[in-house]
């Protein structure tokens, strides 16, 4: 039976251009195939490396998610999203896989030797930085597998919002991770309760430098 809430399919170019920022959403609890596909979109995207330091919690308890809002500096429009994604970074898991994720680049001869043996190096210097330094070179990648999800909730009809205006420390210390976890996003997502308009955008001359 089709469910009432799927949009049909959206070419590529329709689904970038329809896509919102939602922060209104119906009560409609999401299937769980649904999630399972949005994190499967999560899964297939690039990484430096192919190294996939994306770690997603699942979050549905009404309790958890107000906590999650109020970490968020209260943007209370989280809780009422029927799943919140928490998007993390696994960092230790990262410098501790990246050099056999990087030598399995090599071995399928994806990546020229010379090209290689620079990201050896790099990852063992990577190996002497601390938490600070190294989050936010490994975040970027959370960030494209997140986007990849946005864009395949499209498909479902469901809509997300990016929340980065969070307290780290709170969310860590609710789930009892510590530091290697580091939380790059929450990811409330539902079916849309609204109907944004189009927001401002630069124009392609405005974002070219000469
Ligand atoms: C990295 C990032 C962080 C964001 N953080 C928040 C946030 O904490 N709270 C919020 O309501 N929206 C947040 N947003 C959503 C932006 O406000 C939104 O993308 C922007 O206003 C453009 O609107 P649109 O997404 O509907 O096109 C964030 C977006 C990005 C990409």
């Amino acid at each position: 039976m089709p469910n009432v809430n799927s949009s049909p399919m959206l070419k590529t170019k329709e689904a970038i251009e329809k896509r919102r920022s939602i922060r209104k959403f119906k009560p409609d609890s999401i299937p769980d195939e649904h999630i399972y596909e949005l994190l499967n979109a999560a899964r297939l995207a690039p990484s430096g490396c192919n190294a996939q330091p994306w770690r997603f919690k699942i979050v549905k308890d009404k309790e958890v998610k107000l906590r999650l809002a109020e970490a968020a500096n209260n943007q209370m429009f989280i809780a009422n999203a029927p799943v919140v994604l928490v998007c993390c970074a696994d960092i230790k898991g990262y410098l501790n896989s990246s050099v056999s994720y990087i030598q399995d680049l090599g071995k399928n001869g994806s990546i020229e030797e010379r090209i290689i043996k620079i990201l050896l190096e790099r990852t063992e210097k990577q190996k002497t930085l601390n938490m600070e330094q190294i989050s936010p070179r490994i975040a970027f990648n959370v960030a494209i597998a997140v986007e990849h999800i946005i864009l395949r909730a499209l498909d479902f009809g469901l809509g997300t919002c990016w929340v980065r205006l969070i307290n780290e420390k709170m969310i860590r210390e609710m789930f009892g991770w510590d530091s290697n976890i580091h939380v790059v996003a929450l990811l409330p997502i539902g079916y849309p309760d609204e109907l944004p308009k189009k927001r401002k955008r630069l124009e392609i001359k405005d974002i070219l430098i000469d």
